[in-house]
């Protein structure tokens, strides 16, 4: 092999050499990235969750009492997601769903609606969106009170026209510029509480009692 072969050899080994560590650096960069981004939605959602629900309402551990909650045209999400329940001794007093308003500005923004066992709203919660500072996220409690607005609601109040923004003839306030997102959160509030509606039998249902002669340790 001449000189000149073996330099550009040398060079090609040096060149891949580096690719293929560059291509390694950037694949674990993002899996860890996407791990601690994983991470930090699941800690917001577990604040956010006990959060909604009112102190001693509940005797158990919410977060751990799921029921599978699972219908895209209602909770906007294509795969199923627990449902949680809040318990006192042993008697559903409220459920939390996770819903997806999928029509945001900027893509899906992720909720979690609080009911009472008797279908009143405890309060929705964001828990994810893309939305534009200064107009669209104004769905976010710390920026403004408006998701307040849902408290104390349910399916009948107001009636199924009442569940727009005020702008499309319903009762909840838009923004000042910005209508698409409180229109996508309103929209699926509503959903969400027409699959509480439509599902509380099994979402209220007593917890399953281990089998007779089944340890409980
Ligand atoms: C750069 C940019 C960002 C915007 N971000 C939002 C947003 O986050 N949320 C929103 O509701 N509207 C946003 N808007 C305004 C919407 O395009 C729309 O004009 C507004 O929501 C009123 O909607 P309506 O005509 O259906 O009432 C944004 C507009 C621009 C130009």
């Amino acid at each position: 092999m001449s000189d000149a072969n073996r330099s550009m050899l040398k060079n090609a080994l040096v060149l891949g050499l580096f690719a293929v560590v560059t291509v390694g650096v950037v694949a674990l960069v993002h899996q860890f990235t996407a791990q601690r981004i994983d991470d930090a939605q699941r800690e917001a959602r577990g604040r956010a969750l006990l959060e909604l629900l009112p102190a001693g309402s509940y005797d158990n551990h919410p977060l751990d009492s799921q029921v599978e909650a699972f219908d895209p045209k209602l909770l906007g999400r294509n795969e199923p997601a627990p449902a949680f329940v809040a318990r006192r001794q042993g008697q559903a007093t409220a459920v939390i769903l996770q819903a997806t308003a999928p029509d945001g500005y900027s893509g899906s923004i992720k909720l979690l609606v609080g009911v009472t066992a008797e279908g009143r709203l405890l309060g929705v919660r964001v828990v994810a969106h893309k939305e534009t500072p200064g107009l669209g996220d104004k769905i976010e409690l710390g920026k403004s009170d408006w998701l307040h607005g849902f408290d104390g609601r349910s399916l009948n109040d107001p009636g199924d026209s009442g569940w727009r923004v005020k702008k499309d003839g319903g009762q909840f306030d838009q923004f000042a510029g910005a209508t698409v997102t409180p229109r996508a959160v309103v929209k699926a509030t509503h959903k969400a509480l027409q699959y509480f509606d439509a599902h509380k039998g099994e979402l209220l249902a007593p917890a399953a009692q281990p089998a007779a002669g089944e340890s409980h340790e």
